[in-house]
């Protein structure tokens, strides 16, 4: 594997890594990811391995990582500048029916005249993932679940509930393990909405994209160029 696996923030590597990120827009993305169309026309990424099956929807600057599998017969939608670990899975009406004799999906298999076999989700139309979310790897997320802005949810995790805004959740099932940032501070930046800014107006705020938000005591506001 190339050292651009091993590069990590202050790691000398790290530059390189940034270097070769900022080339997915202006150059496209490096070896073995590929470009997307998303509805505003900027692109969004994904690995060759990663197989997308019914209607899934990535916004601008997202990106989906090794050996991922979206899918389904309900849309699966992801907001912008969403980060997706390798490994994730999420299948909306996957459920098999299991009121009747057989779990089987004879309809399928062998063409029997049965209703579909599969049960269908009552909390939702499928799976929605807000903006700015990090997934890690090996998650799995469920039909009808709802990821709000900003959410970080942990390696292992299977989401089954809906995840508030700028929510940490890990486990399985996962669960709250802390807010990233003070009830304010996630007040702003949903009220920011950044990932809607225009992309010359994103590569201007530095300052922003670089602040502690834990520590800054001023609004938030008073960052943005
Ligand atoms: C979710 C995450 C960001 C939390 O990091 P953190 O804030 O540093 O959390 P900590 O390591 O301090 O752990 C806090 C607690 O949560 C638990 N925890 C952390 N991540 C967990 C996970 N994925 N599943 C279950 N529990 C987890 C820890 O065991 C610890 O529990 P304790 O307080 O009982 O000891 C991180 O653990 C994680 O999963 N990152 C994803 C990494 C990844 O997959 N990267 C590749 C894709 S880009």
């Amino acid at each position: 594997m190339g050292y651009e696996a091993r590069a990590g923030i202050g790691d000398p590597a790290g530059a390189v890594l940034q270097g070769t990120a900022m080339k997915w827009h202006t150059n496209g993305p490096p070896a073995g990811y590929r470009t997307l169309p998303t509805a505003c026309g900027e692109p969004a990424f994904a690995h060759e391995s990663v197989r997308m099956l019914g209607e899934v929807t990535l916004g601008r600057f997202s990106y989906v990582n090794q050996d991922s599998l979206l899918a389904g017969f309900l849309p699966i939608r992801i907001g912008a500048f969403t980060c997706i670990g390798p490994r994730f899975y999420a299948h909306t009406r996957e459920n098999h029916r299991i009121t009747i004799p057989s779990a089987y999906p004879f309809q399928l298999i062998l063409g029997m005249d049965l209703p579909f076999p599969y049960t269908r989700d009552p909390r939702g139309d499928g799976i929605n993932i807000g903006s700015d979310v990090w997934i890690g790897s090996h998650v799995k997320v469920a039909e009808g679940v709802c990821i709000g802005h900003g959410a970080v949810v942990g390696t292992y995790s299977l989401v089954t509930r809906d995840v508030e805004p700028y929510g940490i959740y890990v486990g399985v099932p996962a669960r709250l393990l802390r807010f990233r940032f003070s009830e304010s501070v996630i007040a702003d930046l949903l009220d920011i909405a950044w990932w809607q800014w225009p992309l010359e107006r994103i590569l201007q705020n530095v300052k922003f994209f670089s602040t502690d938000l834990q520590k800054v005591k001023t609004s938030i506001k008073n960052l943005i160029e």
